[in-house]
């Protein structure tokens, strides 16, 4: 009997209701409307004021589940990316499970930052491939005003909070769900994206906090030059690989870090514009939920159909990048 295959079966997503724009923005840094959208393709974002990344992540998995039309407690598994976990421990999987009442599953958070919405679907994909479980959830949540520094122009103009989730169900068509995947490291990047304070090397004091160690700090001119190489690379990679062309794939799902690596990543594969998912407009950089936030949004209003190829791509802290080749399994929206 052939192995079970990973076809994801919903979607889901929450995003809260203050927005904070670009004109928000210029009252409190030096910046401009103009400026940010040039640069990154951001208008405005999503700002969390009460509670954690637990209630993003809870607020799609509930979404999630009513579309799918299932309860809580028939979920085997909780896989959560985030770096705004709600605290060190319990994870936020605990937390999440909690929260929509998953009586029966189980569950854990992975850190892969801007990537770990892929590194988390791909660990749960296996759970399905090895015939352990019948249905996962996979959340990508993030309050990354958490830990954003709103005195520094160079990093606040680009985070957002939100979180998004898919369910993961086995599928006997080895031609649709999730077909294959590339997942990097390279921890040489630590140095230019991290958030030093707070962790075992640097445990939170007096003069972390007043060094700002406990907020993102970003060389972002380094990471761009590596971000559109690593995207670039890792999507067309997959594409060859599987003997397709970009005129094969109906959409680019790509991490919504800067349209600017986005567009660079569609050329490098041959890809139409019209054909890439991209909605950082409106949210800005929400880390592990863009990608599943853009599956939702895309999936919602019809556009993303049944039976069409997609390929996933992301690039985020580590350095850790990858990319993830789907035929759309989720039954059309109504
Ligand atoms: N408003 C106005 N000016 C700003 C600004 C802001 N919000 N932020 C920076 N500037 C200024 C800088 O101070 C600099 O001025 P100077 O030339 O006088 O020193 C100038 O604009 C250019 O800054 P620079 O950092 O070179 O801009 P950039 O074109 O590289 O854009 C980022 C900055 C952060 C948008 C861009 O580098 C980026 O997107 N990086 C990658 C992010 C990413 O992919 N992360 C990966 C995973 S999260």
């Amino acid at each position: 009997m052939s192995k079970p295959r990973a076809t994801i079966t919903a979607v889901g997503h929450y995003v809260p209701d203050k927005v904070l724009s670009n004109h928000d923005l210029a009252k409190i840094v030096d910046t401009n409307d103009e400026w940010i959208r040039t640069r990154t393709g951001i208008s405005e974002r999503r700002i969390l004021e009460h509670g954690a990344t637990s209630d993003l992540g809870a607020g799609a998995m509930k979404a999630l589940l009513k579309n799918r039309g299932v309860s809580a407690d028939t979920v085997d598994l909780i896989v959560v990316a985030t770096v705004t976990p709600d605290m060190f421990f319990p994870s936020t999987a605990c937390l999440i499970q909690e929260k929509v009442q998953a009586k029966h599953a189980w569950g854990f958070d992975v850190s892969a930052a801007c990537s770990g919405f892929l590194f988390a679907l791909i660990t749960a994909a296996q759970f399905i491939e090895n015939g352990s479980y019948k249905r996962i959830v996979v959340v990508g949540a993030d309050k990354m005003s958490a830990i954003t520094d709103y005195t520094d122009r160079n990093t606040c103009i680009l985070f957002g909070d939100a979180g998004a989730a898919v369910m993961l169900e086995p599928g006997d068509d080895p031609h649709a769900g999730i077909l294959d995947h590339i997942l990097r490291c390279d921890g040489s990047g630590e140095k230019t994206l991290h958030m030093l304070g707070g962790g075992s090397l640097n445990p939170a004091t007096r003069d972390t906090v007043d060094q700002k160690m406990h907020y993102i700090y970003q060389d972002g001119k380094s990471v761009f030059k590596v971000a559109v190489v690593g995207m670039a690379d890792v999507s067309a990679e997959i594409i060859e690989r599987n003997h397709l062309t970009g005129k094969d794939v109906d959409w680019l799902v790509p991490h919504q870090a800067n349209l600017r690596i986005i567009d660079a990543t569609a050329d490098r594969m041959g890809l139409d514009k019209s054909k890439v998912m991209i909605n950082i407009n409106k949210y800005g950089n929400t880390t592990a939920a863009t990608i599943p936030m853009c599956l939702s949004e895309w999936w919602q209003s019809g556009q993303l159909r049944k039976g069409q190829t997609i390929v996933l791509a992301a690039f985020g802290a580590g350095y850790t990048w990858g990319s993830v080749l789907v035929r759309w399994t989720v039954e059309n929206a109504a």
